[in-house]
């Protein structure tokens, strides 16, 4: 099955049909793809697509929609709170464009997602070195998060390739959450005792990380550690375009990005029952392998 769902802008709007498709696709682990929707970049805004304009202090800027807050600079005087205002203005037209697309191509199914922060994504991806092995976003993975526990709630990512020069976003698909699952949680560990209550003690958690969330990074990293599966395992390759938007639920989408600069991305989060078909979830999945409850 092609994990990607073309969409053609002019097709989905104001289309119920199209809708109720859009949702299952996303929930059936696929990436919906709409190759004309675009993210209008102001003027003033264009600065920011030249390579070294912005001093960073990590490799996105990220900006929280509830508080206006934006991160991922380094702390600068005059000219550099100017650019923290614009980005923080830029951000928030994307949070919603986003919104608004989700509300249009997803109906109902997008006014029971929490809309999460906004990123914004600079540096080339290709030929990036990352600090370690789990830290590398080019190796196929999915998405957990090591310090914000999920619980099992859904990650919703929409992205928009803003490149100026029009290179594309490459991404590597691979196989289905259920297939990856099957060949890795069997050889998992289960947490150390003690091992989740230290966590949240030490302040590594922001709170008590359950065994979705366990369960979850260590897919996360069992996958990017093992070499001989990165490397044999059959995937899509897929050319994201310059001027294109895509989403997919990236907890489940097994995804690597391999090379492209300039992306917009707003995340969301979504409750598993308030899923159509909430048995395709990982939560899901993971608790019917494992014959357990893990939140
Ligand atoms: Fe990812």
């Amino acid at each position: 099955m092609n994990p990607i769902v073309t969409i053609l802008d002019a097709s989905w709007r104001d289309d119920a049909d199209i809708r109720e498709e859009a949702v299952s696709a996303l929930e059936s682990g696929r990436v919906l793809y709409i190759p004309d929707l675009g993210f209008p970049v102001e003027e003033d805004e264009k600065r920011f697509f030249d390579d070294g304009f912005l001093q960073l202090s990590s490799k996105n800027v990220s900006y929280d929609p509830s508080t206006g807050d934006v991160r991922g600079l380094k702390s600068t005087q005059g000219a550099g709170d100017t650019d923290k205002a614009a980005l923080g203005k830029l951000l928030a037209r994307y949070a919603q464009f986003t919104r608004d697309l989700c509300a249009e191509l997803l109906g109902d199914f997008a006014a029971r997602l929490d809309v999460a922060r906004t990123s914004f994504r600079p540096v080339e991806v290709e030929g990036r070195k990352a600090r370690t092995v789990g830290s590398d976003d080019t190796l196929l993975h999915v998405d957990s998060f090591s310090s914000r526990p999920m619980a099992g709630r859904r990650i919703m990512r929409v992205f928009t390739n803003v490149n100026p020069a029009g290179k594309p976003r490459v991404w590597n698909v691979g196989e289905p959450f259920e297939d990856l699952a099957k060949r890795f949680v069997p050889l998992m560990r289960t947490p150390w005792p003690g091992e989740r209550a230290a966590l949240r003690l030490l302040y590594v958690t922001k709170s008590y990380r359950t065994l979705y969330d366990h369960y979850m990074l260590r897919l996360h990293d069992d996958m990017k550690g093992d070499s001989t599966y990165q490397r044999t395992v059959p995937l899509t390759r897929v050319e994201l375009a310059a001027g294109a938007t895509w989403m997919c639920f990236t907890d489940q989408v097994s995804h690597a990005a391999l090379a492209g600069k300039y992306v917009l991305e707003q995340t969301f989060y979504g409750d598993v029952e308030h899923m159509a078909r909430p048995e395709r979830s990982p939560l899901k999945v993971l608790e019917s392998m494992i014959q357990r409850p893990l939140t």
